[in-house]
């Protein structure tokens, strides 16, 4: 296989999984996702980051293709997690000369992982380094979403490799630079890449924007999905808004129903709330991901969550959805609830409960015995009015 040519200088090395099903064992990949990595070719020959084990040979590969005998002879490691680095003995098996770029907590890591401690080169923030006609310089991004996360910005060409952040799920179809490929197909998977591996950690991106706020940033080359030219305000900006925690207006009607009574109480608040806006959108506990029940919550204002009551307490795939967005510390929503019982309603109070802990903005509940009636259906319309357009 050979590399995509990103510059004269820069080459695209990275794979496409097509096989994994789950990412980290839990988020599905209904288009794949890719590994980066990415070759500079100047005096020096820099890879930055390896990809994972079963896919090292196929990168190897395209690098040989684009080295013509040359060797590497550094390595950066940007993010030691093992979709990144599990492949890391079969490049020093190839090249056992090269050198390993990392920050001294990645090389703690490493030593850990691997139990590689040889030739390393400790870096400290903002360490520079010239390549031939290349200059780069090593800023720490820490918690971004690991520890150890650094990003190098090359000065010459003006290209952040930014490891995880901006990245999404999804293969790169024939190409690997936005101007090349349909984005349509990745904004919606980074929202979801960034929600579910990044979410918890909206201070530390902050941080980092504010750190890279005054470079003059050409091209992004993240370590999963495209190579970002022409669409870097955008996905600047969602990250931005999304580790702020700014709720694009819209609302996210997220119920459990196990007799459809709930359900059709679903149906009536979304009727009401799309008397306020276009953006309604209804997961059922049950059939929806819990990946993009979560990562809608993360992207609008309003939250209407409903569901039976279930043994004395909470319908349990809610109770799911409130822990992984209280995991995530999701903050700054306006919150609503409805929920059905047959002998004793502890559903709606349990809900209650999760927005005064949140601290969010409660806009009301409507709670209802058995099945919903002509009085309730009233409630419910005007629930869904009452959202923040
Ligand atoms: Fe792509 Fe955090 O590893």
């Amino acid at each position: 296989m050979f590399p995509f040519k990103l510059s004269e200088n820069i080459f695209y090395v990275g794979v496409n999984d097509r096989k994994t099903e789950l990412f980290e064992r839990m988020i599905p990949l209904p288009y794949g996702v890719s590994y980066n990595s990415y070759l500079l070719v100047d005096e020096k020959v820099v890879l930055f980051d390896s990809v994972e084990a079963s896919f090292a040979e196929e990168s190897l590969l395209k690098i040989k293709n684009a080295l013509n005998g040359r060797k590497i002879d550094y390595l950066v490691i940007h993010h030691l997690e093992p979709d990144h680095t599990s492949g890391i003995k079969q490049y020093l098996a190839q090249y056992p000369d090269l050198q390993i770029i990392c920050n001294k907590k990645a090389a703690e890591m490493l030593q850990g992982y691997y139990g590689i401690s040889q030739n390393l080169v400790v870096v400290e923030d903002k360490a520079e380094m010239k390549i031939g006609a290349h200059e780069l310089q090593f800023v720490f991004a820490p918690m971004v979403h690991w520890p150890e996360v650094m990003m190098t910005y090359e000065k010459t060409e003006k290209i952040l490799f930014s490891a995880d952040a901006f990245g999404c799920f999804g293969t790169l179809d024939g190409a690997v630079e936005d101007t090349k490929l349909n984005i349509e197909k990745y904004i919606p998977e980074m929202y979801r890449y960034y929600v579910n591996i990044v979410g918890k950690y909206g201070s530390p991106v902050q941080t980092a924007l504010k750190k890279f706020a005054d470079y003059q940033i050409d091209t992004i080359c993240s370590l999963h999905g495209p190579v970002w030219r022409e669409n870097i305000a955008k996905v600047v900006e969602i990250y931005d808004k999304l580790s702020c925690h700014e709720g694009e207006e819209g609302v996210v009607i997220v119920y459990g129903s196990m007799y459809s009574h709930t359900e059709a109480m679903a149906e009536v608040v979304a009727r009401g709330a799309a008397e306020v806006t276009k953006n309604v959108i209804l997961h059922d506990v049950s059939k929806s991901d819990i990946s993009q029940i979560i990562t809608d919550c993360f992207r609008y204002k309003t939250l209407i969550f409903g569901c039976p009551t279930y043994n004395g307490s909470i319908f349990p795939k809610m109770a799911q959805v409130l822990d992984y967005l209280e995991l995530r510390g999701l903050k700054n929503r306006v919150f609503g609830s409805f929920g059905s019982f047959t002998w004793a309603g502890m559903a709606v109070k349990t809900l209650n409960a999760f927005a005064e802990k949140m601290q969010y903005e409660n806009i009301g509940s409507v709670e209802v015995k058995h099945a919903m009636q002509a009085a309730d259906y009233e409630n419910l319309v005007e629930l869904g009015r009452k959202i923040e357009s």
